[in-house]
């Protein structure tokens, strides 16, 4: 691909009022290409959170893009993301998605690996000479793998910077989440499984789109108000987009569903009332009255560069996708919650979990058509270009405005093309 081809597909213009995305970006094998070799094999991609692994033992296979990961916690108690591939003749040695395992035996000539790695049997090995090393064909890691706060992520780039350093401002947005739990945050349950027949740039955007939220989700609304489980907390209403440095954007912003962790839950009902007033005095006495306050009155939606969202909102879910060809898309979803919650707060929890983002919810089916919906005019039209210009210039943008996608459209431009003047300027903004 020439260099001119990318950065040929976005227009950045502060000073006339415009942003623009040429529509190749979402159709273009060249494109889907480059972002593979250029976003995915060099930025910290999520792979799944530390309680998904709890016990020595436990497994999880993660799919990212071509590559399937083995995410386990070995008997020594490390976490580790091996590739899940024989180092005999390559066939993948776990073909189960999630479970706990001392060893993984690979079903083509038996190969056997223990939770750590180690070779730990070869059928008919007196075939092999003495130059053949166990040691050597130990299961390879992936080279980076790092957490924080219990997020997992790996980096396919040895060279990558630490994961802290790339997280820059979204760290705080991860603290907010993390500390709700007195004694941690746990993944609940399944997974939501999905395959989307668009872009996966498309779910970006429309993950942290409080523009499209009254229209797309109008039904929702509407129910909303009908169930009188509608409130809006008291005092100052967050109503913010954040650019948090190297991609990665945030929405705050006060809303009208009830949140699991706050003291203003209608949908909880009044007799919740006294327990949920109880966390809230917890909270504030662990975190302070202000950091209380702000987990507890209003919602979250992050998107971490390039592809995992965390919606801290009428539940937390934790979200990640990984393109298979430019119009297709794997999404992998879970609810996330404190440790040791009442099981009330937690039936209700997933009940909002379902009821906007499940597979029938109130959210997700409709999201998912507008995202099919853009990647057919597209193709309808595939010269023109998108319009991401809401509230360009403007010193406070909100969760309504397009400030948040342009954040993330500008750290992929200078990914994808480090020469790229301005755009490649990689910044770690201070947390306001
Ligand atoms: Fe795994 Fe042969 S490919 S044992
Ligand atoms: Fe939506």
């Amino acid at each position: 691909m020439t260099s001119g081809a990318v950065s040929s597909n976005v227009l950045d213009d502060p000073r006339g009022d415009v942003f623009r995305v040429q529509r190749h970006a979402f159709t273009s094998p060249e494109v889907f290409a480059a972002e593979r070799e250029r976003i995915f094999e060099r930025c910290w991609i999520y792979l799944g959170h530390d309680s998904e692994v709890a016990e020595p033992g436990d497994f999880r296979m993660r799919e990212l893009g071509a590559r399937r990961l083995l995410f386990v916690r070995g008997k020594d108690r490390l976490v580790r993301a091996f590739y899940n591939s024989c180092t005999h003749r390559g066939a993948e040695v776990c073909r189960e998605r999630a479970g706990n395992a001392n060893s993984f035996q690979c079903f083509y000539h038996g190969w056997t690996f223990a939770n750590d790695g180690r070779l730990i049997g070869v059928p008919g090995d007196e075939a092999y000479g003495p130059g053949f090393s166990r040691e050597s064909l130990a299961l390879p890691q992936v080279p980076r793998l790092e957490q924080y706060r219990g997020f997992w992520f790996v980096c396919f780039d040895r060279n990558a910077v630490p994961l802290v350093e790339y997280l820059a401002g979204a760290v705080e947005y991860l603290d907010l989440v993390a500390d709700q739990g007195e004694s941690g945050m746990e993944i609940v349950g399944g997974t939501q499984s999905y395959a989307i027949h668009a872009n996966w740039k498309l779910l970006v955007e429309n993950s942290y789109d409080g523009y499209h939220a009254q229209i797309t989700h109008a039904r929702y609304m509407k129910w909303l108000a009908s169930s009188g489980a509608v409130s809006m907390p008291k005092g100052k209403l967050a109503n913010v987009a954040r650019d948090l440095g190297n991609g990665h954007a945030v929405v705050e912003y006060a809303a009208p569903w009830g949140r699991p962790i706050a003291h203003w839950v209608p949908s909880f009902g009044a007799a919740a009332e006294p327990e949920i007033a109880a966390i809230r005095a917890r909270l504030e006495s662990r975190l302070g009255p202000e950091r209380a306050a702000r987990i507890a009155s209003s919602s979250r939606n992050l998107g971490i560069f390039p592809n995992l969202v965390i919606n801290d909102i009428m539940a937390i879910t934790v979200r990640t996708f990984h393109p298979l060809a430019p119009g297709r898309m794997n999404v992998e979803a879970w609810s996330l919650a404190p440790c040791g919650e009442a099981v009330e707060h937690r039936k209700h929890r997933l009940e909002n979990f379902l009821t906007f983002l499940g597979p029938a919810g109130f959210a997700t089916p409709d999201d998912i058509e507008a995202l099919e919906a853009c990647q057919r005019g597209y193709h309808a039209n595939p010269e023109a270009w998108n319009d991401l210009s809401r509230e360009v210039g403007f010193e406070k943008p909100t969760v309504t405005g397009e400030h948040q996608m342009r954040v993330f459209w500008r750290r992929w431009l200078a990914q994808l093309e480090p020469s790229h003047g301005k755009l490649a300027e990689v910044r770690r903004v201070a947390a306001r």
